[in-house]
């Protein structure tokens, strides 16, 4: 395993917390996992005996899959508890959800939840690590881990790239992470969509906002779509979406204004035919699906440090009091 190691956080909740150095620590960690994907035996011991408890009250395919996979690969015990099938559904408050978790002796808490701010609540109630996949429209860290990771499998280094987020940015909690993450490690970031759900206050984080699309996309390196995330507006943003899609949706000729090597990123789920056109989706250009698999060791990384983080600071606290 990698030497550098330099995790000495209790929890995994934002990127905006991270430095670059933490991103790279991640990312080394990740590589290393990257190279058990293709064997036969996929399984580390590193995490045995290790209970590992995903808690998502929103609905996921890929991290949540992704998430219970990475456990697993790193031998530890997953159990998921979905939406309707936790007893918050009959009045138990997620504080006492919480407690009772870590009582019942899991060794760390994955959450997702439509509440922006739920994972760094959850964190300050219970002593094991706690790992953010997504609160409301705040921060999905793990997916802008795997994104970069993905870009920076393809260009080697994100330092000077040109990267454009289209879509639904206001609701995107993956556009936030991906602020910060992609910033950090060097990329120049461009907003592009409609401005009522691209606003040029997003400036004040040091990225370029542009509503019209054909701007945007000219010189970028790779872009990041997103969909339209109806289940947290509550009022209407554009006319219609097939208004959307001749406007903002990205097509061939679209394609076309990118630099002739860009890659087409997006997080999932896709909305085919809306933010992108469907062939472009099944594209050479497209890395969605490596996405997904990069999804898998990125988490091995975070799950790793936190729960090894937590097992050293136990040792520490025990010879502490010998
Ligand atoms: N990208 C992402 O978070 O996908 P899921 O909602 O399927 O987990």
């Amino acid at each position: 395993m990698t030497d550098n190691f330099t995790w000495n956080r209790k929890d995994f909740l934002s990127i905006e917390d991270l430095s670059k150095d933490e991103l790279e620590t991640i990312f080394a960690y990740a590589d290393q996992f990257k190279q058990t994907l293709d064997r036969t035996q996929k399984k580390l011991p590193t995490l045995r005996g290790k209970t590992i408890l995903n808690l998502f009250m929103e609905p996921s395919t890929r991290t949540k899959v992704a998430f219970e996979i990475a456990a697993k690969r790193l031998s530890a015990d997953v159990i998921t508890i979905t939406g309707d099938a936790s007893s918050l559904s009959k009045g138990e408050s997620l504080r006492d959800t919480a407690k009772n978790i870590a009582a019942l002796n899991a060794d760390v808490i994955i959450t997702r939840n439509s509440h922006a701010g739920s994972a760094y609540y959850l964190s300050k109630i219970v002593d094991i690590p706690v790992i953010n996949a997504g609160d409301g429209a705040h921060e999905h860290p793990t997916q802008a881990l795997l994104d970069c990771f993905t870009l920076r499998d393809h260009f080697g280094d994100l330092k000077g790239l040109n990267v454009t987020i289209l879509g639904d940015i206001l609701f995107s909690r993956v556009a936030r992470s991906n602020i910060w993450a992609l910033q950090k490690l060097g990329a120049s970031v461009t907003l592009a969509g409609p401005a009522t759900l691209v606003p040029k206050k997003f400036e004040e984080f040091g990225v370029k906002v542009h509503h019209d699309v054909e701007t945007a996309l000219k010189n970028s390196d790779a872009v990041m779509l997103l969909r339209i995330q109806h289940e947290r507006q509550s009022s209407i943003h554009f006319p219609s979406l097939g208004e959307y899609t001749k406007m903002f949706g990205l097509n061939k000729k679209r394609a076309a204004l990118l630099k002739p090597e860009a890659i087409i990123l997006h997080p999932g789920p896709v909305n085919r035919g809306v933010e992108i056109d469907s062939q472009l989706a099944d594209s050479e250009k497209s890395v969605i699906l490596k996405q997904a698999t990069h999804g898998i060791v990125c988490r091995m990384a975070v799950l790793f440090l936190c729960a090894t983080a937590a097992a050293n600071n136990l040792m520490n606290k025990i010879s502490a009091n010998e």
